[in-house]
């Protein structure tokens, strides 16, 4: 198979937090990856830096350990280990104080792209941000990357942005959602703008509901105490299910550039109504089989944090008038699976007596079967007159796409080859964070205020029987997702 990876320009990447659990699980073996693939070049650089004193070598076995450990033994067993371990240094600086800043600002060869991973707790952004400055480390070409939570509410991410741009141009600052990474997302794009055929029916006219579906099995596990003062809402509403619903619902960008995209995302956001109590169902997965539930894991046995949501909302624009947007999401669910799907409207009227065709769904998987099938009806082959079958046109891709399609890069390797690239396209803009919190907050509050108590539901279920309800009501149904 001839590869078609070009490589990236040599860079140094330091990672602040480069010993903690997102560097070891994500980033590092990301870039391991990258590296066997041929896209991060022999001359770049990965630097850790946190307040854990290590040595280089020691930093290169904590890599080695975590590519084997969350890498898998195949990745680990790669022949290119030793030369991309020579590519790692590690320089211990402590963000609120001096130690290590001279050192680090000595390392970096200042002359090639220059990138800084702040993996730290956001409380730490400005102290960071502040000595890259001070010690010479950060000019206006430097890039730097940021996670979530981006804030908790729209004051506190007003304030991050605010640190942020006191020492960074909003073109230098990437923040990753990595749902963006993710490669069905990016192919919803294709789909929508690279083909003729969906344009034309992408509005309410045609389109009857949409729903969008982020199921996962596991559960809060250790993140306990974390998850206790976000809840679904925030941990995946607000920014992941969000930017999906923004590249289903958005109008076509006049180019594939950063701002030209982001700038449509952005009227999604700010065209949102607001959701209505009875509108959402929240929940909180209870204990099974020896489990804990919820409450037990985030020891918290009076937490009303939800563990899952499912919700109705609508965008207020000439496109989707009229339109509902079903979300759920959630923890302990029934199987991991993420879908979006676009369910057509019935047709104005059947030539087929006894048998009513089947609605059109256009259903896009975003894992673990990433692909994207339409329903259609077609005549069941045969005699015995016209039966009708409904039967899915799949697009696979592992199969449609054969041994290519193992490529796929997970979506951090992507994204963080795309800020050596200094591609901001599939990340979020300030404006955005915070258009999507305008939104969250009044939701959020209101659950405060009224003292909302979230629903229980079993572990291994969809949910409770409420969200089921919210789609009834409307005459509707939730898919079956599969994982
Ligand atoms: C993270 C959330 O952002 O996304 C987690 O904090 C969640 O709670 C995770 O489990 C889901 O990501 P993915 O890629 O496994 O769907």
């Amino acid at each position: 198979m001839v590869s078609r990876v070009i490589p990236v320009e040599p860079f140094e990447l330091v990672i602040f937090g480069g010993t903690g659990d997102l560097a070891r699980r994500k980033v590092l073996p990301g870039l391991f990856r990258r590296f066997c693939a041929g896209q991060m070049p022999k001359d770049a650089r990965v630097i850790g830096s946190a307040r854990t004193e290590l040595d280089r070598n020691g930093f290169r076995k904590m890599v080695a350990d975590s590519i084997k450990e969350f890498g898998g033994k195949e990745l680990a067993s790669q022949a290119e280990l030793p030369e991309f371990l020579e590519c790692l240094d590690y320089v211990a600086t402590d963000a609120r104080g001096d130690k290590g800043w001279a050192e680090l600002s000595a390392m970096v060869r200042k002359e090639l792209v220059n990138a800084f991973y702040f993996s730290v707790a956001p409380s730490l952004f400005g102290d960071i941000a502040e000595r890259l400055k001070r010690h010479d480390l950060a000019d206006d070409t430097s890039r730097i990357v940021v996670e979530k939570p981006f804030g908790r509410d729209l004051a506190s991410a007003e304030e991050l942005n605010a640190t942020l741009a006191k020492h960074f141009k909003e073109k230098q600052i990437y923040r990753i959602d990595h749902y963006l990474g993710k490669e069905t997302v990016q192919n919803l794009m294709a789909l929508r703008f690279g083909n003729v055929m969906f344009e034309p029916l992408w509005n309410g006219k045609y389109i009857d509901h949409i729903q969008i579906t982020v199921a996962e099995t596991v559960a809060v596990g250790s993140r306990g105490a974390y998850y206790d003062k976000s809840g679904a809402m925030r941990d995946m509403v607000q920014n992941h299910l969000m930017q999906l619903l923004c590249l289903i619902a958005m109008e076509p960008p006049a180019q594939f550039a950063p701002d030209a995209v982001r700038d449509e995302k952005l009227k999604v956001i700010r065209a949102l109504q607001p959701v209505q109590p009875h509108e959402i169902v929240r929940g909180q997965y209870e204990a099974k089989d020896g489990q804990p539930g919820y409450r037990e894991e985030a020891e918290n046995p009076r937490s009303f944090t939800e563990s899952f949501i499912a919700m109705k909302t609508h965008i207020s624009n000439f496109r989707w008038a009229g339109v509902p947007f079903y979300l759920r999401t959630g923890k302990r669910m029934a199987t991991r699976a993420s879908e979006i799907a676009v369910v057509f409207k019935a047709l104005p009227h059947s030539i087929f007596e006894d048998n009513e065709p089947d609605r059109n769904v256009l259903s896009i998987q975003l894992q673990p079967n990433e692909g994207i099938t339409m329903d259609m009806t077609i005549k069941e082959p045969g005699p015995g007159g016209m039966r009708l079958v409904n039967v899915p046109l799949d697009m696979t891709f592992a199969e449609a796409l054969g041994p290519d399609a193992e490529e796929v890069p997970d979506a951090y390797e992507r994204l963080i080859m795309d800020v050596i690239r200094g591609n901001q396209t599939l990340f979020m803009r300030g404006d955005e964070v915070e258009a999507a919190w305008t939104w969250t907050d009044p939701i959020i509050e209101g659950w405060t205020a009224r003292n909302d108590v979230p629903k229980p539901y079993e572990p291994g279920s969809m949910g409770p029987l409420d969200a089921h309800a919210l789609m009834r009501r409307d005459d509707r149904n939730w898919r079956e997702v599969k994982g």
